[in-house]
């Protein structure tokens, strides 16, 4: 069969690339799968009673509104309220199959092929192979101080063909915090330079403390500038449901909703409702799985503050630790590859996440039991020990 080159000159997805490998991890050490970010345990019981009794009632396979359920579009909106300021409604709302598809959507309502979007280096692969896929060009804006973007780094960068920066806070695959006021600026850029400012909060909810990740929902002209995309797989651990959500103005949603039709018809009933339990009867079980990963977080901090085998550890958030590995003179995929048939650890390259190779790796913390940290700090030590000669 012919297929077409822009799809072609996509990579396939990193989750899973190594899966051959894994019949071959050591006997004495069981896998570490610190690789794809997925919640390692299920969701909360409302949420299990909900899919249960939706499976049973008798529309509940049907299809549903494009954009999404009523009552799930009135419960994110109460969500959002109580986490950001501003001035936000439910027609500001449109619920998709996930945050990968309100990014899609989002991109192809407001991109055509030729034209330009900024992504912040690393970035999250699925960002740029769907800017590949709909032959839009991405311009890569790599940082300075190697994880947060300056408003003067992307205007750097901009051309007439351009039409919207992505930022991801906490991002993947850094887990880097960008904060409220730096957001802001990059609004305010926005706006000026007529863009959208496209910002994946996919890891919102892991936000450390009471304060709102962004008071952008305050600007009198957000929706003209500031689209914010969202995810429930994570915090409520539903990402096989499918469910995410668009946040921006209602013109750009007629829009979306139109590519939504064509491709889902309208979002999984399942997750919506999965997710629509989750945020209406599950407060207390979605902070209690927070605060665990957050404790995850800190005995990863722990464990890497020592920089074990000489790996040492860039930026931590969210569900992901970023990681610079010390064998400069081996392709960073090699690395992941003997992480894996030596020590039984599986991360994702940080190739996968730019173009180049600057010896990174990302693990994602979150995956696994919080105990089984403590063996990372042996394994990597071992690792290195059995490579010395090859220390730079
Ligand atoms: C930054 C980012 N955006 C989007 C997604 C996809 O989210 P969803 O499962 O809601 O499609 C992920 C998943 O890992 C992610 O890390």
């Amino acid at each position: 069969m012919k297929l077409q080159k822009r799809t072609l000159d996509q990579p396939n997805s990193p989750i899973g690339a190594h899966a051959h490998l894994l019949d071959d991890v050591p006997a004495d050490r069981p896998l570490l799968d610190l690789s794809q970010g997925a919640p390692g345990f299920a969701p909360a019981p409302e949420v299990q009673e909900r899919m249960a009794a939706i499976a049973r009632h008798p529309d509940g396979s049907r299809y549903g509104p494009i954009r999404g359920l009523a009552h799930l579009r009135e419960a994110l909106l109460d969500d959002l309220r109580s986490t950001y300021p501003g001035d936000l409604s439910v027609d500001d709302i449109c619920i998709t199959a996930g945050c990968n598809q309100a990014f899609a959507m989002v991109v192809s309502a407001i991109a055509a092929p030729g034209d330009e979007v900024v992504l912040t280096v690393p970035y999250y692969f699925n960002h740029d192979m769907w800017l590949g896929l709909e032959g839009i060009s991405a311009v890569y804006l790599e940082p300075a101080d190697g994880l947060n973007p300056t408003v003067e780094e992307a205007e750097a960068l901009l051309t007439d063909r351009t039409r919207a920066i992505v930022l991801i806070s906490p991002g993947n695959p850094t887990g880097n915090i960008m904060t409220p006021d730096r957001l802001a600026e990059f609004a305010a850029f926005a706006a000026r330079r007529d863009i959208v400012l496209l910002i994946d909060e996919t890891y919102r909810s892991f936000v450390p403390g009471d304060g709102a990740p962004h008071e952008l929902f305050t600007l009198s002209a957000w929706r003209d500038h500031v689209v914010s995309v969202h995810s429930f797989s994570k915090d409520l651990a539903i990402p096989g449901q499918r469910v995410g959500a668009i946040v921006g103005s209602p013109d750009l949603i007629v829009e979306a909703a139109k590519l939504i039709d064509c491709v889902t018809i309208c979002p999984p009933r399942m997750g919506q409702e999965a997710a629509h339990a989750g945020l209406t009867e599950a407060g207390e079980w979605r902070r209690s799985k927070i605060a665990d990963i957050a404790a995850k977080q800190a005995r990863f901090e722990s464990v890497m503050s020592t920089a074990p085998g000489g790996f040492t550890l860039h930026s931590a958030g969210a569900y992901y630790g970023w990681v610079e590995h010390p064998f400069a003179d081996i392709a960073t995929p090699d690395v992941v590859e003997a992480l894996v048939l030596e020590q039984g650890i599986l991360v994702i390259p940080g190739t996968a996440f730019m173009r180049g190779d600057t010896n990174m790796l990302r693990f994602s913390f979150a995956n696994i039991e919080i105990d089984r940290l403590d063996e990372l700090r042996e394994r990597l030590s071992d690792f290195a020990s059995t490579r010395s000669d090859l220390q730079t």
